[in-house]
């Protein structure tokens, strides 16, 4: 397994550009099933969860083609026979889950593993269920794998989610774009991948409102046709790579950043004592010198701070001056990066949800491990910052969701360096 190397203490300088949204992408794919037509997604990201998408679907018998080194991707479901995803692809990616709706509403029936758990929770189902089934399908979990079936077709409803769930909005506005009649959603969740995936069903000619609120509206038609589909640029990637002048030092121009993706982590880092400006190619972030203040953070479903940049947000809180509390609200076990920046000397007591962070001056460079996505982004930051050498082993998680994370920040002066495993 692929290792990587960061010599800290260098502030950074230059310009970092933004891909497409992983998480926007992985929703988008799984809309192909709804039509026979081809839909072609531009501006897409080049990682691993797109490889394995794109794996899950040419299961499922549609054709998926890349050009431009993964950039365009080119998918038609009109020969898609299969209905089972397989627990072998799904256990590797929860987001496999997002082909039971376009399944369900295409072709009437669909089998899907249920994910299992992961590092960062149990992760289940329910929510998905409840939706679909208010929409008519009957689903049953048999040997671990929901068998999901609408013998007379779906039908749009009222529903209302108990929790605004990202994937379980996805799903029940796929699956509500065939179904006959309104469905309204309510309680919906307002992501902006959420209303990337809108915009490319609306050009599929979907008839769809209200996305980006707490209520989506659809009115059913008989068939989509295919579009070509512009990926949004990732919020997540952005905000990463936004706190590493803020942990580093130095000014750093994020490519393609928009400023409403990231309002809530924008406001933290001002408080903090960051800044962060528009330009004309995007965003920029400077930290001049001293350290960054204490700042308080709780995870919410969007517009709130997002779950997926609490790690990284403590890499910065770690060193800051005072003490700061994060809260995180929507999953139930995503602290586990904080024992590995412990190591490098963070001084950080976790009781369940809430995590107290007593900054230091600097921490130090040490040999760490990643466990998930974000965490093992967070301990690259943090060695940015750091005195000496860090180190982060088991980075295929990074590689899920960040493309060339050592060519980007290498670019503006971080020491950064992928060690392969064979030596
Ligand atoms: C999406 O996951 C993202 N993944 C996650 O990003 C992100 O952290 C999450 O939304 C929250 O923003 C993709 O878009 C591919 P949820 P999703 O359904 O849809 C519980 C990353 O790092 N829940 O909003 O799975 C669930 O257990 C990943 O890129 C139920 O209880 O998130 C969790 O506690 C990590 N029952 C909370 O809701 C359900 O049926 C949020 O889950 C569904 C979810």
């Amino acid at each position: 397994m692929d290792s990587i190397l960061v010599r800290g203490g260098r502030s950074l300088s230059g310009a970092i550009p933004i891909a497409g949204a992983k998480n926007a992408c992985l929703t988008l794919m799984p809309a192909t099933l709804l039509s026979e037509e081809p839909l072609t997604l531009t501006n897409a990201p080049r990682l691993s969860d797109i490889r394995t998408m794109t794996e899950l679907l040419r299961s499922l018998g549609a054709e998926v083609s890349t050009l431009q080194d993964g950039r365009v991707i080119t998918m038609s479901s009109h020969a898609a026979n299969n209905h089972i995803a397989d627990y072998e692809i799904v256990r590797k990616m929860r987001a496999s889950n997002l082909v039971l709706g376009p399944m369900l509403a295409r072709h009437g029936h669909a089998v899907v593993s249920l994910p299992g758990g992961c590092a960062i929770g149990a992760r289940p189902m329910d929510l998905h269920v409840t939706a679909l089934e208010a929409l008519g399908a009957e689903i049953e979990l048999r040997d671990g794998y929901l068998h999901a079936s609408a013998p007379n077709g779906l039908k749009g409803a009222v529903h209302e989610l108990r929790f605004a769930s990202v994937g379980a909005t996805e799903n029940t506005v796929m699956a509500a774009t065939l179904a006959k009649g309104t469905t309204v959603l309510k309680n919906a969740a307002r992501e902006p991948e959420i209303v990337d995936l809108v915009h490319c069903l609306k050009a599929m000619g979907a008839q769809i409102d209200g996305e980006g609120t707490s209520t989506i509206t659809v009115e059913g038609v008989d068939r989509l046709h295919g579009a070509t589909h512009p990926v949004v640029a990732d919020r997540i990637e952005l905000g990463t790579y936004m706190l590493a002048p803020a942990i580093a030092g130095g000014e750093v121009e994020l490519l393609g950043g928009r400023l409403d993706l990231v309002a809530a982590l924008a406001e933290k880092l001002d408080e903090a004592g960051i800044s962060v400006s528009e330009t004309p190619g995007g965003l920029s972030v400077a930290r001049r010198n001293g350290r960054v203040r204490a700042v308080d953070v709780v995870t919410e479903v969007y517009p709130g701070f997002p779950t997926d940049l609490q790690a990284q947000m403590m890499a910065l809180l770690a060193t800051a001056d005072g003490t700061s509390v994060l809260e995180e609200r929507i999953f139930e076990n995503r602290f586990m990066h904080a024992p590995e920046l412990m190591r490098m000397g963070a001084r950080i007591e976790v009781h369940g949800g809430t995590a107290t962070v007593t900054g230091v001056e600097r921490l130090k460079g040490a040999p760490v491990m990643a466990t998930d996505l974000r965490a093992s982004v967070s301990l690259i930051l943090a060695g940015l910052g750091a005195s000496g050498e860090t180190i982060v082993s088991r980075v295929y998680h990074l590689d899920r969701g960040y493309e060339r994370v050592e060519h980007k920040l290498s670019a503006v002066g971080a020491r950064i360096e992928r060690v392969r495993a064979d030596g």
